[in-house]
């Protein structure tokens, strides 16, 4: 008898039969979702269908230690969230800026032409996180007028 898991993940199969496993399995098991207390870096992001993320940054001498994010929108939105928060995570601020929306399609292993803005909502979100670490370490005052 399949277990609860493999019903739902067989459920949708059916529905998204032409996504990848990778994006099926960042849908289903989401990495990294969450906040981060006193993040050094937070970002938000507005797709254009409206749904939106948010990113949550820790940064130890300039690289990314951890890496979180939330987010009201579908199912390709959370595997996005998800894979580009573990593709933050170790690199460098500087090599995070360079993650873009290809290098999230690839890594899930592609996406529907109607999800590829999935993937943009996530590399913007994860943008403006970075961006609002550099703004944050030049004027750290800032950070306590900061809306997460
Ligand atoms: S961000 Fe709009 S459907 Fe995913």
């Amino acid at each position: 008898m399949d277990t609860e898991k493999e019903v739902v993940k067989k459920y949708i199969l059916d529905m998204w039969g032409n996504y990848s496993e990778t994006v099926l399995d960042h849908a289903l098991n989401p990495r990294n979702v969450g906040s981060i207390s006193e993040a050094d870096g937070f970002g938000e992001g507005t797709g254009e269908c409206e749904d939106t993320m948010v990113i949550w940054l820790r940064v130890v001498n300039d690289r990314i230690t951890e890496a979180t994010f939330w987010t009201d929108g579908c199912g390709t939105t959370i595997a996005c969230g998800s894979m580009v928060t573990e593709l933050a995570k170790g690199k460098t601020v500087k090599e995070a800026f360079l993650i873009s929306r290809e290098e999230i399609l690839q890594a899930l292993g592609g996406l529907p032409e109607e999800s590829v803005h999935c993937a943009a909502l996530a590399a913007g979100t994860l943008k403006n996180a970075l961006q609002d670490y550099l703004e944050m370490k030049r004027f750290p005052w800032k950070k306590a007028y900061r809306q997460e």
